[in-house]
């Protein structure tokens, strides 16, 4: 939520700033601005509403170039999406200007201090709080190095809630401070030029080098200095130092319409690359990254898989499996209401916490509430050095590379096999499971990318019901078992992408009550369990069909090949190749995927951001 970036080094900083922002514009969308430092001079831009229209002001009345910028794309929390309250802030002298990300809790006692001492806000946000309260420290701290580090840190010391904060002084021409609590930030390192961005595709075309910061420190990039970063009293930290494995054309469409369309087609590789070294020649599991003892491992009686939006779908489609294979009882919950409702956890409790970003505040929030009532915590995230594998006690990093548009196509999947690969280490760990019949999941496993590139050569069908679907007003997704968490996330992707109103069910709660939405015409999915699965759910499934079709439904039936007992119901029907029960989800999510992205498409919306939503949520 919200992107920030900031540049010191001798290239252009608007350039730099702006190419930022282009690659973190998936963070938020609502306005964009920048700040740069040009003859001691701050000189800004900001517009409401996309990055264009920020270059569009740009291109008629430019910046003075200048070698140190700030930049922001915004998602608006306090105050509108307006040109006066999109960032970066400046203080009243003008000296001091901030970007922001997240929610300054105590701002309204903040502000009205600074009004009682005369200053005048523009804008309603509270960041701007912050350019004045740090314009004020500054003029207090003594002359020096690090004076702006210093009120910095004396400003931090001061906020309640979550923020990234980016900060440039006019009489620090080379140097920009940030402070973070709760919200991302990481350092890149160049070669005598150094970046700041709320994730590494800020920086990614400059450099591979990063430097990870921790809850509450300040770091200071100044082209002379380097990077020097402490905590708020002013300590001396050391920061972790990474590579990061992926480079700029990772992050580039490559050819594609929409990034969701490119993300959608590396899914085999997504799905490869999560089981990569993972599955041993005999046919067993290695986590050795999974930094919790056998012991610990054996001693877990009751399993939590926490999570929102996508990542929870993930997570319920994780309980088959993970209680089918260890017997453990498994609960999944959304991230919001997990500490809220006060959960029973012990040392004994394995957390198992989702994340795409690993930024989320709500998973983070629930994390920190599972380890303050020592429960084990386990993190499956994509994006490496993030808060949330930083703070899990164990991590299993889904290698599904980055993910730009704002909804989860192959990070899902990597999550789902991620989930599995936990599931399978517990019952091989604890000795639930022979060796064999290990190893006879692991080749399902192996298997997988071959079977989705399978579904995916065959999607130009979905795509023209996608077209066909595209002036629909409500499309409702139906399964059972594990297909009845992929119907939720089949109407998830729908809703945020096309703002058609879709719901998924359980096929068998339908008779009670949500069948009454049918009429003429409603388009219904059903995504089908195997005929294989547990007793005759795949023959209620098609009784549901059936029931759904007698009541006026347009039937869409997601069937794996071989399945003649749907047809005689379907006014379409999507074949997937035939997978193990357990393994279906990560072949039919995808023909959902490409349908909703059709449907957005053909209905002229922004596949990659849909309106109102940003990629990684990091306010509560
Ligand atoms: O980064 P996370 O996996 O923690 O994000 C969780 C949700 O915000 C995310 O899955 C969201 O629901 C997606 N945009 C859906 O496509």
């Amino acid at each position: 939520m919200c992107g920030i970036v900031g540049y010191v080094g001798p290239q252009d900083a608007l350039d730099v700033v702006l190419e930022g922002l282009r690659r973190l514009e998936y963070r938020g969308y609502d306005s964009a601005g920048v700040a740069v430092l040009a003859d001691g001079i701050l000189a800004t831009a900001k517009k409401a509403g996309k990055l264009a229209n920020l270059e569009k002001v740009l291109a008629e009345h430019s910046l003075p170039e200048g070698t140190t910028g700030i930049g922001h794309t915004r998602w608006a929390t306090h105050g509108g999406p307006t040109d006066r309250n999109a960032h970066p802030h400046l203080s009243a002298d003008g000296r001091v200007a901030v970007v922001h990300n997240g929610i300054i809790e105590n701002f309204a006692v903040l502000r009205a201090e600074c009004e009682a001492a005369g200053v005048e806000f523009t804008s309603e946000t509270d960041t701007e709080v912050a350019a004045h309260l740090l314009a004020a420290a500054y003029a207090e701290t003594p002359q020096g190095p690090g004076r702006l580090a210093e009120a910095m840190r004396r400003v931090s010391r001061r906020l309640e809630g979550a923020f990234t904060l980016v900060a440039s002084h006019a009489d620090e021409p080379d140097t920009l401070v940030a402070s973070r609590r709760n919200s991302p930030l990481v350092v890149g390192v160049g070669d005598g030029e150094y970046f700041l961005g709320s994730d590494v595709a800020a920086f990614i075309a400059h450099t591979r080098d990063a430097l990870e910061l921790g809850q509450d420190q300040v770091v200071e990039i100044d082209c002379e200095r380097g990077v020097t970063v402490t905590d708020l009293a002013g300590n001396r930290v050391e920061p972790t130092a990474y590579t990061v494995d992926w480079d700029a054309a990772a992050a580039e469409k490559g050819g594609h319409d929409w990034f969701m369309l490119k993300e959608i087609a590396e899914q085999p590789q997504a799905v490869a690359d999560t089981l990569l070294g993972r599955l041993g020649e005999d046919g067993g599991l290695v986590l050795d990254e999974v930094r919790l003892s056998d012991q610990d491992l054996r001693d877990i009686d009751k399993v939590f898989v926490v999570s929102c939006g996508t990542s929870y779908h993930a997570g319920l489609i994780a309980k088959y499996a993970i209680e089918h294979w260890t017997r453990i009882p498994v609960e999944v919950e959304v991230a919001s209401e997990f500490r809220y409702r006060d959960p029973v956890l012990d040392r004994s409790t394995l957390v198992v916490v989702i994340s795409q970003s690993g930024e989320t505040m709500d998973t983070l929030m629930a994390l920190r509430h599972a380890k303050d009532q020592k429960a084990r915590v386990l993190a499956i995230c994509n994006v490496n050095g993030s808060t949330i594998p930083r703070e899990s006690d164990a991590v299993l990093y889904t290698h599904a590379g980055p993910e730009v548009a704002v909804a989860s196509t192959k990070s899902f999947l990597a999550q789902i096999v991620a989930c599995y690969l936990v599931g399978l280490f517990l019952a091989q760990v604890r000795g639930i499971k022979y060796a064999d019949e290990v190893a006879a999941i692991v080749a399902d496993l192996r298997r997988l990318p071959d079977a989705v590139r399978e579904v995916l050569d065959r999607m130009e069908p979905v795509r023209e019901l996608g077209r066909s679907l595209a002036d629909a007003d409500t499309i409702l997704f139906l399964g059972r078992h594990v297909a009845f968490p992929v119907a939720l996330e089949g109407a998830l992707k729908l809703k945020e992408l096309a703002y058609i109103h879709a719901e998924g069910f359980a096929a068998g709660e339908l008779k009670h009550g949500p069948i009454a939405l049918i009429d003429q015409g409603t388009p219904v999915v059903v995504v089908v369990p195997s005929p294989r699965a547990r007793e005759s759910v795949h023959g209620k499934v098609v009784s549901n069909i059936q029931e759904v079709r007698a009541r006026g439904a347009r039937t869409i039936v997601i069937a794996e090949e071989g399945d003649e007992d749907v047809v005689p119901f379907a006014d379409h029907v999507v074949r997937v190749p035939r997978t193990p029960t357990l393994m279906a989800p990560i072949v039919t999510a995808v023909p959902l995927q490409v349908l909703a992205c059709a449907i957005a498409d053909t209905r002229g919306y922004d596949v990659d951001q849909p309106r109102n939503l940003a990629k990684s949520v990091t306010v509560e």
